[in-house]
């Protein structure tokens, strides 16, 4: 019979979990010693059991508490070396190959809110599925105005007969009205978003994105809204030469309205923002109109203000040289290699918004 020491030696010198466990079978599994000692307890007389029994489970007690204790050491041995093996420096930049990239789209979002937040805007939101009191109406668009069919909205199938059908919201102007009720007076945002128009070719796309900005306070004027989007448009394409133009134009919700136009000119055989050979429209503006301050339940006696509409899609490819719009949805991982932004630049105005 194997006899108690030897037993102990072994479980001390198993130097694996598996080992171990081999160990363990031969003492205490179905045809282990100590489970044959038990068996044979059966086998003896009253006399000599009473005397073999509790040495026999005494061995047992001392080998399965050899195994338990020598168990946990080897888990914690093995915890230990793994903890030292498999180290992971979270400081260290993904390998290229899993390192995804930030969409342009994102990155020029996150530039405008930098810019806009130096200048004292915060970042309103509102749904992209909207009423059409929000998108519509309270922007002094009635029913039968002919911007609304102007605008190729998308509509949502009510959800029962009683309720209006709703609408994907074709720009983020109604995010004026839900931030002057919410927030009220005075108030500096900017809304940038998703919005949705039945359209589709190089330089269309039925969802693309806005930029939003509103101010309302008192005394607000046309020169506070010509200095901010200067200001804007300098920080914004990091060049102090550009040139800009106001057209007169036509918002329902503004009045007076303005387009601003910025220069373009070649530069070995391409368009780039700066002088004054030809010229593109980047944004639609103006003073907000009475009637709009009104819905959103102020006083436009009291508090004034400016707004302004910005398709962001054409921004990021007139800073970035992309060409065809409809790449920035494709998905492509080569187009998101190439113009995606590392995810730890982070843009900041004084680093250089361009990231
Ligand atoms: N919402 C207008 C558009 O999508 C842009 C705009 C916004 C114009 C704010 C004036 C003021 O075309």
């Amino acid at each position: 019979m194997i006899d108690a020491e030897t037993m102990l030696d072994r479980i001390a010198a198993a130097d694996s979990l598996s080992e171990l466990e081999i160990v363990r079978v031969s003492a205490l599994g179905k045809s282990g010693a100590i489970t044959a000692l038990l068996k044979s307890l059966g086998t003896m007389d009253a006399e000599t059991r009473a005397v073999e029994a509790p040495k026999i489970h005494a061995l047992r007690e001392r080998v399965t508490d050899a195994l338990a204790g020598k168990k946990a050491a080897l888990e914690s041995a093995e915890l230990e070396r793994k903890l030292a093996t498999e180290k992971v420096d979270l400081s260290l930049p993904a390998p290229e190959s899993v390192s995804g990239t930030v969409h342009p789209v994102s990155q020029v979002m996150d530039e405008l809110a930098e810019i806009f937040a130096d200048l004292g805007f915060s970042v309103a939101e509102g749904p992209e599925i909207e009423s059409q009191w929000y998108n519509f109406t309270a922007l002094n668009m009635g029913e039968s105005h002919p911007a609304r069919a102007m605008m190729d909205t998308f509509y949502v199938q009510p959800r029962n007969a009683d309720e209006e059908p709703r609408v994907l919201r074709t720009h983020t102007s109604p995010v004026q009205i839900r931030a002057g009720e919410k927030h009220g007076a005075p108030l500096y945002v900017i809304a940038p978003g998703r919005v949705y128009r039945s359209d589709s070719d190089a330089t269309h796309t039925p969802m693309f994105h806005q930029v939003e900005g509103l101010v309302l306070d008192r005394g607000i004027t046309l020169g506070h809204l010509k200095w901010t989007l200067e200001t804007f448009v300098k920080a914004f394409f990091e060049r102090d030469d550009i040139v800009m133009r106001f057209r007169p134009s036509y918002f329902p919700f503004t009045e007076p309205s303005a387009e601003l136009d910025i220069g373009w000119s070649m530069e070995k055989g391409r368009r780039v923002v700066g002088g004054s050979e030809g010229w593109m429209e980047i944004l639609g503006s103006g003073m907000v109109h009475p009637r709009v301050i009104k819905n959103m339940g102020l006083d436009p006696d009291e508090w004034q203000g400016f707004a302004f509409g910005c398709g962001i899609d054409r921004l990021a490819m007139l800073k970035y040289g992309m060409d065809d719009l409809r790449a920035f949805f494709d998905g492509d991982i080569r187009w998101l290699k190439h113009y995606g932004f590392r995810a730890l630049d982070v843009p900041t105005l004084s680093g250089g918004v361009g990231a």
